[in-house]
């Protein structure tokens, strides 16, 4: 089948090599020449693990390939997928800017059927936006050609993005034309592996699904955040109280790892949009709100437990940071914790020394050069004359290190773990002194947990 995608970053990248790996043949197009010349010497502009070897592979098999020419991306293929970015706007809402212009794009050069499928995530509704640009589009040259616009929301996780394509849970289309949703059985047989995979629906319901989604599962972080936070206050230990309620199949262990907050291209966004979107229809969605809410106190955590421990007195001190993308398997550091962390930090007149394995030129890229950040070349020289370790991103190879040489190297014996990846009694033997997320008291900060607010007032 021939297919054309629009939008050559994350989402459209995984597509168009996905697509093509299963024997389609897919025309990319994007306005930026940079990438496309890039992408043409098969050199990937984003990390994601295998995503270099598919596009190489379906590049030199002539199954994928690059243009600028739109026109001939409308030419080339029946199924065009508009896989552009929908950054927010100030509102937090997702500006349809680029996905309305592929529309009209679209419109202006077709004169044959084509179906259009919405794979960026955008609010409900946006597909019949989309239908009248292309519309319009069309009119204005006086051409009748027929087309469907589909919505086909993307489930993929960073660092995973290309198994979770080739092997997913389910595929929702989205579409009110029952031929069309044929077409798109069709286009995703290859990925059915033991049994059907597409979920045809409706397409404004496809359009929600999405936000169900991503909302339902920042909902399970910030919960489990907001009770790492009691649990703090009360003594417990949230590790404990995660264990005891995944092993309930109806909570299932997935998703509520309390940490130093959520972060991504995806769950900050689409929460933000969805709320507008409620309150856009006259709805005030109060979960969603705090669900955001929680997340922002969240990310300032690791700060409020490192200013209390040193009584204010930041100004000065360095610290070692391990990881600054936003989770590991990828260089992705957009709403990333670590970057919370670090303005505040600065802001604090404190140093960062930090390491992460893959996102330290999007470091540079975000941040340039600064005398109060110095990037690492180990995990280890971070270390180096620092008052503690502070760890916001779970990469593997932080999970066991060599804590002799890390009490060596800092100034202080002071771990803060935002990921909770090591056992406290274990560190506390060590002679280290461990701050982590929702695990038990943390006696400089425990306002002496109001026990006359805890005692049963009836
Ligand atoms: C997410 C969705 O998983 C994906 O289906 C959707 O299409 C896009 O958004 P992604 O943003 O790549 O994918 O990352 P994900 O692995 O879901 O993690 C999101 C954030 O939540 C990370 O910052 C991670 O550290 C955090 N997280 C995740 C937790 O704090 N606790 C958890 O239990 C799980």
């Amino acid at each position: 089948m021939k297919i054309t995608i629009y939008g050559s970053g994350y989402v459209g990248l995984v597509t168009g090599a996905c697509l093509a790996q299963v024997g389609n043949h897919v025309l990319c197009v994007d306005v930026d020449p940079d990438k496309i010349r890039r992408l043409e010497q098969g050199d990937i502009p984003i990390y994601e693990p295998g995503l270099d070897k598919l596009v190489r592979d379906n590049a030199a098999a002539g199954r994928l390939r690059f243009t600028l020419d739109a026109a001939e991306g409308v030419k080339h293929g029946l199924f065009q997928f508009i896989a552009v970015g929908t950054p927010p706007d100030e509102d937090g809402s997702a500006d349809l800017r680029h996905v309305l212009e592929v529309a009209r794009t679209v419109g202006r050069h077709m004169d044959e059927y084509r179906v259009v499928i919405n794979k960026s995530t955008v609010p409900v509704g946006t597909a019949d936006r989309v239908r009248a640009a292309l519309a319009e589009a069309l009119a204005a040259r006086g051409v009748t050609a027929e087309f469907d616009v589909v919505s086909n929301p993307e489930f993929l996780k960073e660092g995973a993005a290309i198994e979770d394509f080739m092997k997913p849970d389910r595929i929702v289309v989205g579409t009110d034309n029952p031929r069309t949703g044929e077409l798109m059985r069709a286009l995703y047989a290859p990925f059915n592996r033991s049994h059907e995979r597409v979920v045809l629906m409706d397409v404004r319901s496809a359009e929600l699904t999405k936000y169900a989604a991503n909302a339902l599962l920042a909902t399970k972080i910030s919960f489990m955040n907001e009770l790492a936070n009691l649990a703090e206050r009360l003594g417990a230990d949230i590790e404990a109280v995660r264990v005891g309620i995944g092993s309930d199949p109806r909570i299932g262990y997935h998703f509520i790892y309390p940490g130093c907050g959520y972060g991504g291209s995806c769950f900050p966004k689409d929460v933000k949009a969805l709320e507008r979107t409620a309150r856009g229809s006259g709805y005030q969605a109060e979960l969603l709100a705090a669900v955001e809410s929680v997340n922002e106190r969240q990310k300032q955590r690791l700060f409020e437990k490192l200013h209390a421990h040193f009584d204010g007195n930041l100004k000065g001190r360095s610290f070692a940071l391990w990881g600054l993308a936003f989770k590991p398997n990828t260089d992705d550091m957009r709403e990333a914790p670590s970057r919370t962390l670090m303005e505040a930090l600065w802001d604090a007149g404190a140093r960062v020394q930090a390491y992460d394995p893959v996102a330290m030129h999007e470091c540079r890229r975000i941040y340039g050069e600064r005398p109060d950040l110095a990037l690492c070349d180990s995990p280890e020289d971070t270390l180096e004359g620092a008052d503690a370790l502070l760890i916001v991103t779970e990469w593997t190879h932080f999970r066991s290190p060599d804590f002799d040489l890390i009490k060596q190297k800092l100034a202080h014996p002071l771990i803060l773990d935002g990921r909770n990846l090591y056992d406290p009694k274990l560190l506390q033997q060590l002679g280290f002194q461990y701050l982590a997320i929702g695990r038990g008291g943390n006696p400089r900060e425990t306002v002496a947990a109001s026990r006359a607010e805890l005692r049963p007032t009836g």
